[in-house]
């Protein structure tokens, strides 16, 4: 439909050598758009640049640490060198070292997850948003969690940084509206992902979200393709500063 269109849009998406961002590169690069892939591993993002290449679609492969201004810096002007805009920015990529209470995290752990998580996904909108107000719009959509909305049992630190996320959303969405730039956040529920590996490979956890999901299953990456590709095209045009949650149902569930 061309509603959903991305014919002529040139996106960014962090963490998306695997996983959701995988997944929503590979579907932005189907509905049309140039794709400039980014994670902290070349060769990663080679093998999807070269898969959405051999699909007949357009892709970048570029490294880039999220922790780092200047490689963060470095993949939008790389994106801009080759295509001449930026369209769309999805902050996916994400990281989680500690597990276990809140004050168990040292310092280190706290800063790293903030780091990543927060002030990578600050960082990417500080590069892209003076291109996109000069274009006259533009999209970005920020990969929050429900542990953002409610705490993560053992995901303190994790939980705070998806929080942060959701607020920086909620800020940016505000400042940004009269510049035609729609920020928007999904909150996936538990998505099968090497990053969650500890989580659904633990049996007794995954029946017990299995249980308290509606929906009776946890999710696969393909799950939050279609809230992506809403918020990346013009059929989200007037909706901004929202969070949509994509969880099968878990926090209707909350408390149970
Ligand atoms: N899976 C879930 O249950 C779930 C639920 C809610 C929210 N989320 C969120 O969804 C997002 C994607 O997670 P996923 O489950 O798809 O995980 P994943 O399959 O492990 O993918 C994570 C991606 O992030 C990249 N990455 C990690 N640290 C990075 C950094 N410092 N700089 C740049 N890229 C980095 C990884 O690539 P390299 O290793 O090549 O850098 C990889 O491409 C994350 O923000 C996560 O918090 C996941």
């Amino acid at each position: 439909m061309d509603v959903f269109n991305l014919e002529g849009k040139v996106a960014i998406v962090t963490g998306a050598s695997k996983g959701i961002g995988e997944v929503i590169a590979r579907g932005f690069a189907k509905a049309g758009a140039k794709v400039a892939v980014s994670s902290r591993k070349q060769e990663s993002v080679d093998r999807v640049a070269q898969g959405i290449q051999e699909a007949g679609g357009e892709a970048l492969a570029l490294q880039a640490h999220m922790g780092v201004p200047d490689q963060v810096a470095a993949l939008v002007s790389q994106t801009l060198g080759r295509w001449g805009r930026v369209d769309i920015a999805v902050n996916n990529a994400g990281t989680n070292p500690h597990f276990g209470p809140l004050l168990t995290a040292d310092e280190g752990q706290l800063e790293k997850i903030l780091d990543v998580n927060l002030k990578g996904t600050f960082r990417l909108c500080k590069q892209v948003v003076p291109l996109m107000e000069d274009q006259g719009g533009g999209k970005i959509i920020n990969i929050t969690s429900v542990a953002g909305i409610r705490p993560g049992p053992g995901m303190g630190a994790y939980s705070i940084s998806k929080a942060g996320v959701i607020m920086l959303t909620k800020v940016l969405a505000g400042e940004l509206g009269s510049s035609n730039i729609q920020v928007n956040a999904i909150a996936p529920g538990l998505i099968k992902t090497k990053f969650s590996q500890v989580l659904w490979e633990n049996e007794d956890l995954l029946k017990h979200q299995v249980g308290v999901t509606p929906l009776g299953r946890i999710g696969i990456p393909e799950d939050v393709l279609g809230a992506a590709l809403f918020l990346a095209s013009s059929a989200s045009d007037w909706v901004t500063g929202t969070v949509l949650v994509v969880d099968g149902g878990s926090m209707v569930a909350a408390g149970l």
